[in-house]
């Protein structure tokens, strides 16, 4: 009998398909216009070829690392993705016990659709919360109040979407949320289910709140609003990047939303080595977009990133079978670091340097 459980994350992508209503399909899968960004970030990892060291001795080994100040069991956390109920009916409880179980953090999307003091209340380890600015501050002032008190440890702002980006299947699906499904953590005036009749009912709601003044001020405002450490997610260029950490910041993301945003921006492992480069030693940096493999995250440590982020592949592994789905991708990617490592020659997560990635690599 043929060995029939997923393999590896991409292996959850095709079967995550046959879980979920097309509708959530789409909006989980779907880039922004032609998906060119999508594809390449994935792509981009692929190029990259590791140069890997021999007669290293590596039978004791260890993937741990730390971020933030947090002791994780590999440099590969859960990205924030909105509305986990979509893919399972315990959506984020299910994410946050398998995550932080694995002995790694998650970022808590705002669009969650669960209460984040309950996210926080099954959590065993570092929960991170991702924000939006709002029209109004008092929204964005209320819910940080909120995620401190429910005990997050980091705010995690999204700085590449003061509007959404065209996502098409979503508004040919008329995309909204399912009966029944809420997202939990904005308060009264904000919350909504996002149904729509014409077009993303998402894009409507982004527009209606969302504060599309969205600039390096807001950034102050929170470093003056917050004790907690704050991550600037969404940027693809090094003057962003130094500027985020002059602005306060303790780690940036480089990241372009997974390709949801503005299509043919660079893939994020092209544009990663010159932003680590520039940051220097001023703080993290951390990098999604398109990583599937224990390879990948090697290129990205090798590139200077702290660590990375999986976002889709929480959800595919959501939908396969709820929290044992998402365990499984947490086992999946713990293995092949492991392997992976101990193939380049590495037996700590300080020795995955840059000259991996070979002597003409990329930056
Ligand atoms: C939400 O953040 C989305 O990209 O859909």
């Amino acid at each position: 009998m043929p060995n029939s459980r997923p393999l590896n994350l991409r292996e959850y992508a095709f079967r995550a398909k046959n879980h979920i209503a097309e509708m959530a399909w789409d909006y989980y899968s779907g880039g922004s216009d032609d998906e060119i960004t999508l594809a390449e970030n994935e792509a981009a990892w692929g190029r990259a070829r590791l140069h890997y060291r021999v007669l290293t001795d590596i039978a004791e080994r260890s993937t741990r690392t730390s971020v933030l100040g947090h002791d994780l069991s590999m440099p590969v956390m859960a990205a924030p993705t909105a509305f986990h109920k979509m893919a399972h009916e315990d959506g984020e409880l299910a994410t946050v016990r398998a995550t932080t179980r694995a002995g790694t953090a998650m970022i808590l999307s705002s669009l969650s659709t669960v209460d984040v003091e309950d996210v926080l209340k099954a959590a065993e380890g570092p929960v991170f919360f991702q924000l939006y600015m709002y029209r109004d501050r008092m929204v964005s002032h209320d819910l940080i109040r909120r995620v401190e008190s429910a005990g997050c440890r980091a705010i995690v702002l999204t700085v590449d979407a003061p509007l959404l980006g065209n996502r098409e299947r979503d508004e040919r699906n008329n995309f909204a949320l399912p009966p029944g499904i809420t997202v939990r953590n904005l308060t009264a005036q904000t919350a909504l289910d996002f149904s729509s009749e014409a077009g993303s009912g998402l894009s409507g709601f982004v527009h209606d709140h969302q504060d599309p003044t969205l600039n390096w001020e807001h950034v102050e405002w929170l470093r003056s609003t917050t004790d907690l450490p704050i991550v600037i997610k969404g940027l693809c260029r090094p003057d962003d990047a130094v500027r985020c950490f002059d602005c306060g910041a303790q780690a940036v993301v480089v990241s372009n939303h997974g390709g949801r945003q503005l299509d043919t921006s660079p893939a994020t492992f092209d544009v990663l080595p010159s932003i680590c480069e520039a940051v220097g030693d001023r703080g993290e940096v951390w990098v999604d977009g398109g990583i599937r493999r224990g390879t990948d995250v090697i290129k990205a440590l090798a590139a200077g990133a702290t660590a990375t982020l999986i976002g889709r592949p929480i959800l595919w592994g959501l939908a396969e079978s709820g929290e044992a789905g998402v365990s499984d991708v947490w086992s999946i990617m713990q293995r092949e670091l492991d392997r992976d490592m101990a193939l380049c020659g590495c037996r700590s997560i300080a020795e995955i340097t840059r000259d991996l990635l070979g002597p003409d690599s990329t930056g």
